[in-house]
């Protein structure tokens, strides 16, 4: 996913705003019955987007990627970690099947998350996301897959290990990630927080889940690199988008956005919790969450300050607030102490964002900008996925911890999983002179593509 503005994505900022009447929601989270109530009926309402169980229609992906439809390939991962939490929390079966079969179908020839039909936008943050679906499947017990298909473990480190691998760990910038897998992608030369984000919270729960060092020491390589890179500001542990590595990372993109802080804090509480409360960790993970609430939730409701206010925000990123309502409920199992800070604050924000889910036909669909009181005109998957992931993470008071492969989970793993890191690179059919001219014109529109990007990346810093 990109917080770069991918060409595609403009149609969607451009194409806004209908009139918004103030309107009374619908919806309720005063007991745990209007929660579930709530959850469900917006859950249905974010998979009136989704199309993939339909005949003649790809399972697991949102329509797209754009031009031919809004989503990037990783949304419908991140969508499918959400109903994977909304059935933990809230008992509802439902979308068990259709998760099963989507996730299922988007696991690649090599049970890595690097499906062919996605190698011209396939990101280390894109694949990431997949991965820590699958892992939330593990550690929530989400029903196994039969025994013939890749089971959710496996299928984690199948991304992990790919990342780990020395071809995706160059020494510009003195190591770290990059954001692009293939090196004929736009934004190859970029290596960013949130590709490094998701290796290090998979790293992070990979080490808990199985106690395997490997993992962890990854995530703690990991977290230096991000401290020395300066990606990670060690003074008020402000998260920046990335930069490029043709100056070493030197002119960092410093727009943070709520996605990189909960990717990070998520870790950093598995982290604790696995280094039976470790000082570090816990000292870390508390400079995370004050920067986070001071950040992404001034007076206590969910923003996106580098988007939101200048009205910026494109498809990807107004699926952000989802992830830091989820990520930080679940933080608040794994680093208990963190609970009361955190908890009132995510209710405030829940109570702010199901009050302006009053838009379109129904009169209950959401918008993204929560702190207003008043549908923003604007609707879709993501919003809808953010609403879905705030009102059902305030059960998680009463949802049992994570398991381990220790304390109760059944998921069986595979750590040799993942041993194609260059699997994208698959010459189906012998090189011929006209697929050489086409490469050479792909080479040209990409170059021509990353300099747009690029232009947008400083408009937006
Ligand atoms: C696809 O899934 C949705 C959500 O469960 C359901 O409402 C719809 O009927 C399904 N469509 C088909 C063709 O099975
Ligand atoms: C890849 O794209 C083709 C053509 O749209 C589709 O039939 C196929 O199901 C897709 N595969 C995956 C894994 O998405
Ligand atoms: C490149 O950046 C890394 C990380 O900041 C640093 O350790 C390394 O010394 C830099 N290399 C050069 C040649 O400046
Ligand atoms: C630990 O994980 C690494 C990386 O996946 C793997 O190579 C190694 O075999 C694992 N060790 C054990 C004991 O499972």
């Amino acid at each position: 996913m990109r917080s770069f503005v991918r060409p595609g994505a403009l149609a969607a900022l451009v194409a806004a705003a209908d009139v918004a009447v103030a309107q009374q929601s619908p919806f309720s989270i005063a007991s745990t019955s209007d929660i579930k109530k709530t959850a469900a009926t917006v859950a249905w309402d974010m998979l009136q987007y989704y199309h993939g169980n339909e005949s003649g229609q790809t399972p697991g992906i949102l329509p797209g990627p754009p031009p031919a439809g809004d989503y990037y390939w990783w949304e419908g991962g991140a969508m499918w970690g959400t109903l994977i939490d909304y059935w933990y929390l809230t008992g509802d079966t439902t979308y068990n099947d259709l998760t099963m079969q989507a996730i299922q179908f988007q696991t690649g020839p090599d049970d890595d998350f690097q499906p062919p039909n996605v190698t011209l936008s396939l990101g280390n943050d894109d694949q990431g996301f997949w991965g820590m679906t699958a892992m939330l499947a593990a550690e929530e017990k989400f029903p196994d897959p039969p025994a013939d298909k890749p089971q959710w473990l496996a299928l984690a480190q199948g991304v992990f290990n790919t990342q780990a691998s020395p071809e995706r760990h160059d020494d510009t910038c003195g190591g770290g990630l990059r954001w692009q897998i293939p090196p004929t992608n736009p934004g190859y030369s970029y290596k960013n927080s949130i590709a490094n984000g998701c290796f290090f919270n998979l790293g992070a729960r990979l080490a808990r889940y199985t106690g395997n060092t490997t993992y962890s020491d990854w995530a703690e390589k990991t977290w230096d690199w991000m401290i020395s890179v300066g990606f990670l500001n060690k003074d008020n542990y402000a998260i920046y988008d990335g930069a490029d590595v043709s100056n070493n990372c030197t002119q960092i993109n410093k727009a943070e956005f709520s996605y990189n802080n909960a990717v990070w804090t998520l870790g950093a509480a598995y982290m604790y919790n696995h280094q039976t409360g470790s000082d570090t960790w816990k000292n870390r993970l508390e400079k995370l969450v004050d920067h986070g609430l001071e950040t992404f939730f001034p007076d206590g409701i969910a923003y996106e300050p580098s988007c939101e206010g200048v009205g910026t925000c494109t498809t990807d990123m107004v699926s952000f607030k989802g992830y830091i309502h989820r990520w930080y409920s679940t933080m608040t199992q794994l680093a208990p102490f963190m609970a009361p800070k955190v908890l009132p604050v995510l209710k405030t924000s829940t109570e702010a964002a199901i009050k302006q889910c009053t838009g379109g036909a129904l009169g209950r669909q959401c918008g993204f900008k929560w702190n207003t009181g008043k549908y923003d005109g604007r609707t879709g998957a993501g919003q809808e996925m953010n609403v879905v992931g705030a009102v059902s993470s305030l059960l998680i008071g009463d949802a049992a911890v994570p398991v381990t492969g220790d304390s109760g989970g059944t998921s069986k793993g595979n750590p040799n999983a993942g041993s194609k890191p260059n699997s994208f690179q698959r010459p189906e059919t012998p090189v011929t002179a006209g697929d050489k001219a086409g490469a050479g014109i792909v080479t040209i529109i990409i170059i021509g593509s990353l300099c747009t990007a690029l232009t947008w990346m400083s408009i937006g810093a």
